[in-house]
């Protein structure tokens, strides 16, 4: 090509990578995850209603009726990448499961965002499922934003609450809007950030309140606003904001070691526009990301990118599946041939789908901070690189110990072919993990919900045609085992006293399985030069 038109093609690159916004919103469920989310389509003016987004939602009534749950997760590809405009940006939200039986495709889609939004309920304060998420965004360096939501509703002192997020998330708070009261005496939300006054009024839960501008908090404007008694409590909670947290620093914010915290109320559309105003400004654009050969930038001209979800049973019958791709470097065009690295296989896609609120299009070209959706019929693995030629692997598509681990026998001995084909498969999309025990070979699944036995045994039978059947194998986590001297005599021993308790992961990872804390904590006693990891991104 020539330098003109590549010199052409990197500004046009640039200047698209500066428009996108990719990010993630993460909670416990019932926080309020898919109200934020309806509301920033509805500034998009992406959706026309709320409640579309809603009726997506894996319903937690659903908990104990797989059928639903896959029926809604057919649907749900349609909500998998939320695309939609506002101020010029591009803004792509990526869904991720507040489902618990789902964490696993919720920690996935971490490695697939620039940075989230984290919804805390102001009453519930910070949940279980919050802790485990921001713990994974935390050690990638994910930038947050935190939104405290329900304002309208009676919580915890907004203090108390800044005090929880510090304390059970480890996160450097720095509040950038302030609630004038709370619940029945709810008034509205000072606005640090743009300094003005938000009031409240819960009529309409579509609409965008009007905001008073207020330079000076000690100006007589806000006693008129608010009345005397709020504007003096405001004016105290301002000063203390102002003592004891951190100004905003958007470096620190980036680096993922200092989140700003706004208030409002998501189902009363209130608090949201300021939220999505300053989640433009501050949020980053597509950032450089490692992989096992270097960092690689988005600005560059050849493509890469990778896989980190894989939606399957679109159409049953015919094991459709979609690949979703995030770019991190050049552009995705349609029809032109890509590398699969894993395969050293070149492939090209006719029909790359991009996601607009709830359709979705075929594409001509995508530019990194997208997602792509390729079809495929078993090419694919999660964790898979795509690149112009170069190889490539990107990193840190990590595996969780699974909760509940159980043995899988094949109950139809004329379709064992069938069954490993379509285990090999389900792993590859990330519905559970397979673990091979190395004195016998039998084959465990460990799973984080329990949900998802039933799920692998249903597709099996319906997609593959095989059948199987499960046995318990009480096992209380999965670890990665590692040790920096493999023929020491202490990690021979190790291997020969837990014989029973030692298996292959699918990439072929040595894991001990441990039967209880106890056992696993005189194993790492026993055996101190042994490291045990619940991860299997440790490297
Ligand atoms: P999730 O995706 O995080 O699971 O939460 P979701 O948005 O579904 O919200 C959970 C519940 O909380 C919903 O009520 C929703 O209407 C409510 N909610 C969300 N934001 C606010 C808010 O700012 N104030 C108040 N008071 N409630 C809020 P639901 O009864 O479970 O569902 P629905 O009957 O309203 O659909």
């Amino acid at each position: 090509m020539a330098i003109f038109a590549v010199l052409l093609l990197i500004m046009s690159i640039a200047k698209e990578i500066k428009k996108r916004r990719t990010f993630g919103i993460i909670s416990h469920p019932d926080a309020g995850k898919t109200t934020l989310t309806e509301k920033l389509l509805l500034f998009g003016g992406a959706i026309q209603e709320a409640g579309a987004v809603k009726n997506n939602k894996i319903k937690k009534t659903a908990t104990s009726d797989f059928m639903e749950i896959e029926r809604q997760r057919g649907i749900s590809v349609a909500t998998s990448v939320l695309a939609f405009e506002y101020r010029d940006k591009k803004i792509n939200i990526l869904d991720t499961p507040g489902h618990k039986d789902f964490a696993e495709d919720t920690y996935r889609t971490l490695t697939a965002v620039d940075s989230v939004i984290v919804v805390i309920d102001v009453a519930k304060g910070v949940e279980e499922q919050t802790e485990k998420l921001v713990s994974v965004c935390r050690m990638r360096n994910i930038p947050m934003i935190v939104f405290i939501n329900k304002l309208d509703r009676e919580g915890k002192d907004a203090f108390d609450l800044l005090d929880e997020v510090e304390q059970k998330l480890g996160l450097v708070v720095t509040p950038l809007s302030f609630p004038i009261g709370m619940g029945y005496d709810f008034k509205g939300i000072y606005n640090l950030y743009e300094k003005n006054v938000n009031l409240f009024d819960g009529s309409n839960k579509t609409h965008v309140s009007k905001t008073t501008a207020i330079d000076d908090v000690q100006n007589e404007q806000l006693d008129q606003l608010v009345g005397s008694n709020a504007a003096n409590t405001l004016r105290e909670n301002l000063e203390l904001v102002e003592g004891v947290y951190p100004s905003f620093n958007r470096d620190e914010y980036l680096a993922g070691t200092q989140q700003p915290v706004f208030f409002g109320s998501a189902l009363n559309n209130f608090g949201v526009r300021e939220l999505l105003d300053c989640f433009i400004d501050i949020a980053p654009t597509p950032r450089p990301k490692a992989a096992e050969e270097r960092v690689v930038n988005p600005e560059e001209e050849e493509f890469s990118g990778f896989v980190f979800k894989i939606h399957a049973n679109m159409d049953p019958k015919h094991r459709d599946r979609l690949a979703f791709i995030k770019i991190v470097s050049g552009t995705f065009e349609r029809n032109k041939p890509y590398l699969h690295v894993r395969h050293q296989k070149k492939l090209k896609f006719s029909s790359p789908n991009t996601f607009f609120a709830e359709r979705k299009e075929i594409v001509d070209i995508s530019y990194p901070g997208d997602i792509v959706g390729l079809h495929d019929t078993g090419n694919f693995k999660i964790g898979d690189t795509l690149t112009s030629g170069e190889n490539l692997n990107y990193r840190g598509i990590p595996s969780f110990s699974p909760e509940h681990f159980r043995y899988i026998n094949n109950a139809d001995p004329m379709k064992a072919k069938q069954l490993f084909k379509g285990i090999d498969q389900l792993m590859d999309e990330g519905v559970a993990q397979l673990f091979t025990l190395d004195i016998n070979g039998r084959k465990i699944i460990g799973t984080v919900g329990a949900l998802q036995y039933e799920v692998i045994q249903y597709r099996l039978e319906h997609e593959y045609g095989a059948k199987c059947t499960y046995e318990n194998f009480p096992i209380h986590k999965a670890c990665w085992v590692d040790t920096d001297n493999p023929n020491s005599e202490e990690f021979k021993e190790f291997k020969r006293v837990k014989q029973k308790f030692l298996a292959r992961d699918k990439s072929d990872q040595l894991v001990f399985l441990a039967d209880s804390a106890f056992s696993l904590q005189m194993a790492e006693q026993k055996y101190p030069s042994i490291r045990f990891h619940l991860t299997s991104e440790f490297k």
